[in-house]
């Protein structure tokens, strides 16, 4: 998969080369091209931002350049990308829209900087997205957040491909407990069955733990995650677990 990121530090993509994704994108499993908008800007100072018009403090990005970046990244391309735009003020992110996200070829992230941009901008892009109810300072962490997320759903960037489906919110609930060696760390214990070598009874600890976790962390997870009979009886045996 592509992803594209138009942003005035186009540095940002080596310093993503790290770990899993680092490997994805020396294997070419996925492509990270970075676009700044300052190299169409036009006057002798480069300027990519100017003054608001109606005043006021700070400068806003200027459209020109930004649209010249997308129109240069759209030629270079040949095909579409769906392009985005990084705003307190988009659709929230999350892993719905990260699978969403995984299935299309090339992803364009727009970041915004600075005290803000020009409203004309948000005609450039297909959607606007938010990681969420707080502000940064700009999209460039959004848009690495979402490369992150998206990457490593595609093939050739986990190493087994078991790992995307049995973590938090991809089967819409928060994981299990995971542990590892040593078998008792200060006075705590691993839970005994995952030493049993059952691997029926593992699986269904695993569930009900999941289940437990969701319940006390994001009991709203439960309203909308696919649940089985079963995992009605686990939740069924973990009220009952709370009234004694
Ligand atoms: N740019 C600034 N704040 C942001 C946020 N919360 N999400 C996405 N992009 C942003």
């Amino acid at each position: 998969m592509r992803f594209e990121i138009v942003t005035l530090f186009p540095e940002i993509v080596e310093a993503l080369r790290i770990g899993l994704l680092g490997k994805a994108m020396d294997s070419g499993a996925i492509e990270i091209v970075a676009r700044s908008p300052r190299e169409f800007a036009t006057d002798k100072h480069r300027s990519v931002d100017d003054a608001p018009y109606g005043g006021g403090s700070g400068m806003v990005l200027m459209p020109g350049p930004i649209a010249e970046t997308l129109d240069a990244l759209d030629a270079e391309r040949g095909g579409p990308s769906h392009k985005v735009l990084l705003t307190p003020q988009g659709d929230r992110f999350d892993q719905r829209m990260a699978e969403r996200f995984a299935a299309l070829p090339s992803l364009t992230l727009v970041c915004g900087r600075y005290e803000g941009f020009d409203e004309r901008i948000r005609g450039m892009v297909d959607q606007e997205v938010s990681l969420g109810d707080f502000v940064l300072l700009g999209g460039e962490i959004a848009g690495a957040t979402i490369i992150e997320a998206v990457a490593r759903l595609g093939p050739g960037v986990l190493g087994n491909d078991e790992s995307a489906t049995e973590e938090s919110h991809s089967t819409g609930l928060l994981e299990y407990p995971q542990y590892t060696r040593p078998s008792v760390f200060r006075g705590q214990e691993v839970p005994a069955v995952l030493k049993s070598g059952d691997h029926a009874r593992v699986a269904r600890w695993r569930r009900k733990e999941a289940l437990r976790r969701t319940k006390e962390r994001r009991p709203d997870l439960l309203e909308t995650a696919p649940l089985t009979d079963e995992d009605r009886k686990l939740l069924a045996e973990l009220a009952a677990e709370d009234e004694s």
